[in-house]
């Protein structure tokens, strides 16, 4: 366990926390992270798959070639989401298995997907699919990936594919996950696949996966709405280290407009900020300004009105514009492999450690952050339902003597960011479902096998499921619908 203490809350007392009655309760995975086979029914490679194989880029030479296997054991798998309580799963549809290389539509990986959601339907799961968890195929990469204008038609022509089969049947539908990661952590920090480092790239990309999101969104309405559409954001919050010192304050600006309003600003407000588009002027993409591939239309077709907003959200950080050496992980690091910053030209800026307790993944246990950042996103943005699409936190679980897999940190989280988002939805915001990260334990990109983020522990050699004790605590919550009292002199 790499926590030193217990998350700040537990030792505070708190009221009992009743969510309203048709809050969702839900679990979350993502194709590569989980299901393995990756050459069977003819899927081709992913930029994963590829990444996978560089040398010191995945932690302990992991793949996710076998991952959980969840391909060939789908239904035991919808099984025990229904057994712990899933009112919704959240999962991702692999490209390469649908259009591998890119090309015609593969029914044989398309009935993948049809199965699982009939899977779902049939144990009472709402299906909530995500079409681009970061599986672009390699074919796509080798043609310019994100950074060539054709992909976001090309990922049209994938959605469409996966919406004329699940259309009738899956109910909300988000575009992209995260596009900070596959973009910024992709093409500039090079921490993600495909490991490009080549700063002005990571801005190019994310306007193409925007510009892929808007696209899709359109084609996919035409086809039919009534179904919700929406997308999946990573945001964080800044807090300047001295909120009296300029210069900090200068950093946590440049940080959330990096970070979430490249995101937020372009699909709520169709701009892109001034301030980012000013830090960021001297950035050339062949031999021109970035911005220069934003072309008229872009915007409007961004913009396009969504039905719901998810946000993935584990930490907020300090910020400081002056050097530190006494800084968390913010994600991009990796012991194996340097990683570039993320935060093109603001590279300068560092992440100061609070002190405050911290996960597996080096993480800061930041509740408070949740709660601020969903009332801003009620204050600065439309007001859309909001799902937390993501949160979670990775643990060095195992099994004990008596086989089962105790983890009262990650229950301790849970209820800490679980209180956060229930005093969102007290004071007004519209905050229906919480998805937590993750079903099971998983490959977790570059770092492999080594964090574990399940409610279900993997036992990666036999491939057995053993639910952790978070995971009958989170059935309970869910059944309930109430997080219970907790008196902190207890502890
Ligand atoms: C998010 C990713 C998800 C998982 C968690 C820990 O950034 O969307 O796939 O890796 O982090």
């Amino acid at each position: 366990m790499s926590v030193q203490s217990r998350p700040e809350t537990a030792a505070v007392t708190h009221a009992e926390a009743r969510f309203p009655r048709d809050f969702v309760w839900g679990m979350a995975t993502a194709s590569y992270q989980i299901e393995g086979a990756v050459a069977e029914d003819g899927r081709t490679d992913s930029i994963w798959d590829t990444f996978s194989r560089v040398p010191g880029a995945i932690l302990g030479g992991d793949t996710g070639e076998v991952a959980c296997d969840h391909y060939h054991r789908m239904p035991a798998d919808v099984g025990l989401l229904a057994d712990l309580g899933a009112t919704s799963y959240r999962f991702s549809v692999a490209w390469p298995r649908v259009r591998p290389d890119a090309g015609p539509v593969n029914a044989a990986g398309l009935a993948f997907y049809d199965r699982l959601v009939d899977e779902l339907l049939s144990r009472g799961i709402a299906p909530w699919l995500t079409l681009y968890h970061w599986d672009l195929p390699q074919v796509l990469e080798d043609a310019g990936g994100w950074t060539n204008r054709d992909t976001a038609h090309r990922f049209v022509d994938y959605a469409t594919a996966v919406y004329d089969v699940l259309g009738d049947r899956v109910p909300t539908w988000t575009t992209l996950n995260e596009p900070f990661c596959s973009s910024l952590l992709g093409y500039a920090a090079g921490h993600h696949a495909p490991g490009r480092q080549e700063g002005a790239a990571g801005l190019v990309a994310a306007h193409h996966l925007l510009l892929a999101h808007g696209l899709a969104t359109e084609a996919l309405r035409a086809r039919g709405d009534d179904v919700r559409f929406g997308l999946s954001l990573n945001l964080t919050v800044p807090d300047p280290s001295d909120p009296t010192d300029p210069v900090d304050v200068d950093a946590a600006r440049r940080i959330d407009a990096l970070h979430n309003r490249l995101f937020l600003d372009p699909v709520f407000r169709g701009a892109y900020p001034a301030d980012l588009l000013e830090d960021t002027a001297d950035l050339q993409w062949q031999g021109r300004p970035w911005h220069d591939v934003v072309r008229d239309g872009d915007l409007a077709t961004i913009s396009t009105p969504i039905d719901v907003l998810g946000v993935n959200y584990y930490h907020g950080n300090e910020v400081s514009g002056h050097p530190r050496t006494d800084v968390v992980g913010i994600g991009a690091d990796h012991p194996d492999r340097v990683a570039l910053s993320p935060f093109v030209g603001s590279e300068h800026v560092t992440f100061p450690s609070r002190g405050l307790p911290v996960t597996d993944m080096g993480w800061e246990i930041q509740p408070d952050g949740l709660h601020r950042l969903l009332r801003r996103l009620h204050d600065d943005y439309p007001h859309l339902p909001i799902y937390l699409t993501e949160t979670g936190a990775a643990f060095a679980d195992s099994p004990g003597d008596d086989g089962e897999v105790h983890d009262p940190d990650r229950i301790a989280f849970l209820d800490a960011y679980l209180r956060a988002v229930h005093r969102a939805v007290e004071e007004g915001v519209d905050v229906r479902g919480f998805f937590q990260w993750s079903f099971c334990d998983n490959f977790e990109w570059a770092f492999g096998y080594a964090k574990r983020f399940g409610l279900v522990y993997v036992d990666y050699e036999t491939q057995q499921r053993i639910p952790k004790s978070s995971a009958h605590w989170y059935a309970a919550l869910s059944r309930t619908g109430t997080l219970p009292a907790v008196d902190g002199s207890a502890h």
